[in-house]
């Protein structure tokens, strides 16, 4: 079996779904239930066998030595963190602790329990390590893509927080040979995302008549990967990617977030048409994020190369897949916008 951690956020969730769909090797699946975390996610396993939903915290050592004492998996595969850019400016200290602290952590149980293992067991075992291409700080226009050998240059709590935990990965490899993989990842986007990230929330702000909050000029650029090309990427990497590497992931697809706010709204337009109008009259530019990273861009050559994957989604294929989730799963909408989401949408827009 594997152990999974923040297996109830947004990848993490499609990662435990995707999994039990092609395999019935069993998912311990380790989650504090943050705002982010949501069980519902997870609601066609119940039930299932196979799956182990465990409500913990990855900072809690003693939690984490019983559940690999226990279970004896054969990997780790480590989604859990504080994920949203925007909440880290707020508030960095829950992406210390989680994203720095409780990656040392789970990487200190990891150690031990690898150092128990022998033979064919320690030699098989993985702590893969889920991470983000922001580590590698902003592009220029005409630079090249990010590639693993890029510098590290985060520019905000969050992307700090995620190189400070690559580091730890990377030590905890060269120093004590813990065999280890990490891979970075573009944006992702997709079915159970949470609407405070661009994306959903231009669907769910746009269904509801709200304005459409683009910061800036919306000319910045990102990489979107559809979330199950991110899944299938690191299914790949786990399988054979070479221990202590690091493989990033994308989508080859870079565009502007006004760009791709239009195609959510023309999306809408054609499966979901508005008496008052075309969406994109919802269209809002705010006051801009501090610290606005102004391009990413990923070179994911080295994950082709390797071990020959490649996204099966384009852009226009996985975002209408998106956009029509949405439509069908408002239910699953309703659900995350109450209470705290309130709180956050005011906090983070009302002085824009
Ligand atoms: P998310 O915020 O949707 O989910 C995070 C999950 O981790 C939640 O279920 C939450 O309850 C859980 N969690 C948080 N703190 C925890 C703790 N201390 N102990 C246990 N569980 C905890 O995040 P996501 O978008 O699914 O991202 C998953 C991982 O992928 C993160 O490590 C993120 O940095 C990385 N990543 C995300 C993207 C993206 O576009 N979303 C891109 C590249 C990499
Ligand atoms: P986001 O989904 O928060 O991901 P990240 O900051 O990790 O790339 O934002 C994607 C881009 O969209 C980013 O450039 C910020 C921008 N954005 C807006 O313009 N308006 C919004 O309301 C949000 C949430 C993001």
């Amino acid at each position: 079996m594997i152990l999974v951690t923040g297996g109830a956020g947004f990848i993490g969730s499609n990662f435990v779904l995707d999994w039990l769909a092609q395999s019935d090797e069993p998912i311990i699946n380790l989650d504090a239930l943050t705002y982010a975390g949501n069980r519902a996610n997870l609601a066609s396993l119940d039930g299932d066998a196979r799956h182990v939903f465990v409500h913990g915290d990855i900072g809690d050592r003693a939690l984490v030595d019983g559940l690999l004492a226990t279970h004896r998996p054969r990997a780790i595969v480590h989604f859990a963190a504080e994920s949203h850019v925007d909440r880290s400016i707020h508030g960095p200290g829950a992406f210390m602790k989680t994203n720095v602290d409780g990656t040392f952590t789970l990487l200190e149980a990891a150690r031990a329990f690898w150092g128990t293992l022998d033979g064919a067991e320690k030699a098989a075992f993985r702590f893969h390590h889920v991470s983000t291409d922001e580590v590698y700080g902003s592009l220029k226009p005409t630079d090249p893509p990010f590639a693993e050998t890029n510098p590290y240059e985060p520019n905000s709590p969050y992307s700090a927080s995620k190189a400070a935990s690559d580091h730890l990965v990377r030590a905890w490899h060269h120093t004590y040979g813990l065999p280890v993989l990490t891979t970075n990842c573009s944006n992702n986007y997709g079915p159970l995302h949470f609407p405070e990230k661009l994306i959903p929330l231009m669907i769910v702000n746009a269904l509801a008549g709200k304005p459409l909050p683009v910061y800036g000029d919306g000319q910045q650029i990102r990489d979107w990967l559809y979330v199950k090309d991110h899944c299938s990427g690191i299914r790949a990497v786990l399988a054979g990617g070479r221990v202590g590497e690091t493989y990033n992931i994308g989508g080859w697809n870079e565009m502007a977030n006004i760009d791709i706010v239009r195609t959510v709204c023309a999306l809408l337009d054609e499966l979901r048409p508005d008496p008052a109008g075309p969406y994109a009259r919802l269209i809002t530019y705010v006051t801009d994020r501090p610290g606005h990273d102004r391009r990413y861009a990923i070179d994911a050559r080295k994950i082709e190369r390797e071990l020959g994957w490649r996204p099966a989604e384009t852009f226009a294929t996985g975002i209408r897949k998106t956009v029509q989730w949405y439509l069908d799963n408002a239910a699953w909408v309703a659900d995350v916008q109450s209470g705290a989401y309130k709180d956050w949408i005011g906090a983070n827009y009302s002085a824009r």
